[in-house]
């Protein structure tokens, strides 16, 4: 299964996700990494596994997104993950990967989730809100942000005393294991999207 993986930030989405396919023989690989930016440090970590790595013109919109759908398709890719990735997909390129593009989120979707919900701000929202649980949430894209069907969730119990910062660390904890499970699954093929839906095959009596 050829995975491109796209980043925009520190990439330890990407390296629990290299390092699963590495240990659990995940039937996978990594063909390259795209990120949104040059700055991003997962770039650093793509090139330590010697997985070519591309980065998208910051300043041209109309090429960025040409280019993202070239670059994927050259590369035979078979699955889109998005790692940390906070730019918007390009209809183009989202029609091109139905229910081949997962994203990993850093909560109960649809709680703190949509337009301008990424990254801290999302803990920040959480720990405003003073909710008791949160969690991370993997789901295929689709044209709305966070609106995908959902493959998988698991929930992170808070504490009064977690602050933001807190509150990221618990959730990357769970990010780095449901992430490489999703791939998992769908490298197996265990993943039926019922319309808005996600069966688990395993699952299914
Ligand atoms: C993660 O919390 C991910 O859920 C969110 O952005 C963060 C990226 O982290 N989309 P990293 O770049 O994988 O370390």
């Amino acid at each position: 299964l050829n995975i491109s993986v796209l980043i925009s930030g520190g990439g330890t989405n990407l390296e629990a996700l290299l390092q699963a396919i590495e240990a659990q023989q995940i039937p996978a690989r990594v063909v390259q990494v795209i990120a949104s930016q040059p700055d991003a440090y997962g770039l650093t970590r793509a090139g330590n596994w010697d997985i070519p790595t591309k980065i998208l013109p910051v300043n041209e919109p109309e090429k960025a997104d040409k280019l993202l759908l070239e670059w994927l398709e050259e590369a035979d890719t078979q699955l889109v993950v998005l790692a940390g990735y906070v730019k918007k997909v390009p209809p183009t390129v989202v029609a091109a990967y139905p229910n081949r593009m997962m994203n990993i989120h850093p909560s109960l979707i649809p709680a703190f989730a949509g337009p301008g919900w990424y990254g801290i701000k999302v803990h920040e929202g959480v720990w405003q809100r003073g909710v008791k649980l949160t969690g991370a949430t993997v789901h295929f894209v689709n044209g709305e942000m966070d609106g995908g069907p959902i493959i998988l969730q698991e929930a992170v119990a808070l504490s009064h005393e977690d602050d933001p910062a807190a509150i990221q660390q618990k959730v990357l904890a769970v990010e780095h294991r449901l992430l490489p499970r999703a791939v998992s699954l769908f490298a197996a093929q265990k993943l039926q999207v019922a319309g808005h839906r996600v069966i688990l095959k395993d699952e299914v009596s």
